[in-house]
Order: C-alpha cells, then structure tokens, then sequence
C-alpha cells in the first residue's frame, strides 16, 4: 500500500498499536544501525561518534587527523559494537570516495552519517583573503555536501533508507559582537539551506536530513581562541544567557534523537544548542 492510500481509520488503528508499543528508549536505539561520522578524530564529532555507539551504532569515524584521540577499542568493549578509524581529507573527493566505499565494504551498509569536520576563521571582514576563505567553504561546505551525498548514495543503494544530521552553527543565525566570522558564518549558512533543500529532495527516498547548531562548546576550537584573548573567553563564558559555555555531552541528546526513530517524522529542521545566546542576550 502507497503512504498516500491510508485512510484516516488505517491512520487511526497504526496510531492507537504504536503509541504504547515502542517506549521512547526503544524509538532511541540505534542497534544495528551503521554510522559514518566526520571531523570524529576530536571534539565534537569524536563525543557524536560516541553517542551513536552508546545508542548501539557501529561507527566509522573520518578524519584528517592521524590518530583519534580517544581509544576505539573502548568504545567497541563498553557498547558492544565496532569501531572503525578511516583517515581522510574531507575537501579531497577521491579519497573521500574510497573511504565510503570501505566503509561500506567493512560494515556492509550504512544507516546513518554525521558532517563534523569543519574550521573556523576569526579576523574582519576586510582583512580576509581568497585562498583562507575558500579553505573555509570547502571544508564546511563542500566537505559536507559530498559527505552527504556519499552516504546518501549508501543508503540508496541498501534501500533502507537513513538519517543525515549536518553540524551547522548559531552563527549561521546570529553573528556575536566582538568575533569577526564572516566567511565562517558564510559557510554554516549553506549548511541551513543545504539542510532543508534536501530534506524535501531525499524524503522520497526515506532519508531524513537535519541539522544541530551549536553555540560555544568548549573544543579545542573555540579553546584555542579563548586561551589566547581574555575577551573572548568572557564572551564564551558570558555571552549565553545561561551564562556559561556548553560542553560536548550537550551535543550528544539532539543528535542522538535527529539519528534515530524517534525524530522518524523529523526532517529539515536545526535544533539550537547554544545557551539561548541565538535568541538575545541579557
Ligand atoms: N566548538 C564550537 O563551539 C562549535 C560551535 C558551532 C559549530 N561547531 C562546529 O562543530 C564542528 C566540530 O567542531 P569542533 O568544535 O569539534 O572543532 P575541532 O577543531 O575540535 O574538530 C574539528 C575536526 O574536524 C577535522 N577536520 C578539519 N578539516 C578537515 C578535513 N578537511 N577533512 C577531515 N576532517 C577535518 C579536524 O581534524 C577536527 O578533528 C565544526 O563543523 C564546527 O564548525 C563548533
């Protein structure tokens, strides 16, 4: 039967068997489940690998980075699934190619990918140049457009569908007084439209595609930064209305959710992670 020939007493019958069928922990496990994140060598992207290894999920983290910085071997003992490690450069479409292909060669499928990698520049508007600027667009833009396509292609080719989560910013909402982020706000801007272009082209295919924006997480991305300007790790620290800067666990709840059955209905959407500070300032 086509999704479009149930009728309202179907929809009420599939609604009344479900609602008590699958309690909110089932709907969150990702058992069996495959997925492919990038950027997963640190920071964000290594705790976002974890999340979907803790909800039972195989992954196969990508970096450029040479080792992860954790030990995967852990992962695979404490959660009962495996772990893989796949150097790469994101902006390098061969390479990034291959390693989906052995990807799909180790674990045989995949259900689910994660966008992480990603760089950030901080200096005026008017002192930025070409070749930096472009760095920034191919890392966080294109990296993840063809990340994503490359799972995608995976999830067609295994025909059971997948999810896509795409690791935006709040800068791609509101820009910060005193940090320059113009080619980066630039880039996680493409990452918001991206998102909902094609979570309206891959729903026919049974691919969800969301993305989360972070605010400041305490990585050695924004750490570096603030290690080094006294300003800016007050902004970090006092800029969010809930005054204070977020931690990489708080990532973990809206991906985890956005990866699995729960969010089944869920595409095209951005959850904010961000202390409120998108929303104003005190
Ligand atoms: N930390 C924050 O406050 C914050 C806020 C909003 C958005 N983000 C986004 O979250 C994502 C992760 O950032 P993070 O804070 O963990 O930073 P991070 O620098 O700790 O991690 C980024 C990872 O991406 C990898 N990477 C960079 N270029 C790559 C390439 N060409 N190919 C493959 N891997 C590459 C790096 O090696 C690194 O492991 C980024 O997309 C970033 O824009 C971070």
């Amino acid at each position: 039967m086509s999704r479009n020939a149930l009728s309202v007493s179907d929809v009420v019958a599939r609604d009344a068997a479900t609602y008590k069928s699958s309690t909110v922990f089932d709907l969150l496990s990702l058992k069996g489940k495959v997925t492919v994140v990038t950027g997963a060598g640190r920071g964000i992207g290594l705790v976002l690998a974890r999340t979907a290894a803790e909800l039972g999920s195989s992954v196969a983290l990508l970096d450029v980075l040479p080792t992860p910085a954790d030990d995967l071997s852990e992962l695979e003992r404490d959660f009962d699934i495996r772990a893989k490690y796949y150097r790469a450069d994101v902006t390098e479409f061969t390479q990034l190619a291959e390693v989906f292909d052995q990807v799909k060669h180790d674990f045989g499928h995949i259900d689910n990918c994660i966008t992480a990698a990603g760089l950030v520049l901080d200096k005026p508007f008017l002192d930025h140049e070409w070749e930096e600027s472009a760095r920034i667009m191919n890392v966080n833009v294109l990296g993840s457009f063809f990340s994503a396509q490359l799972a995608a292609k995976a999830m067609v080719e295994h025909k059971r569908g997948g999810s896509i989560v795409l690791i935006c910013s709040g800068a791609a909402h509101a820009s910060t007084p005193s940090r320059r982020m113009s080619i980066y706000s630039a880039s996680k801007g493409a990452i918001w439209s991206l998102t909902k272009n094609l979570a309206v082209e891959m729903a026919p295919l049974n691919i969800r595609v969301n993305c989360v924006s972070p605010g400041f997480i305490a990585t050695e991305m924004v750490l570096d930064a603030a290690s080094k300007d006294e300003k800016i790790w007050e902004q970090f620290r006092d800029g969010p209305p809930l005054k204070r800067i977020g931690l990489r666990s708080e990532i973990k709840g809206s991906v985890g959710y956005l990866l699995s059955e729960a969010a089944a209905f869920t595409t095209g959407t951005d959850i904010l992670v961000d202390g409120g500070i998108t929303s104003g300032r005190i």
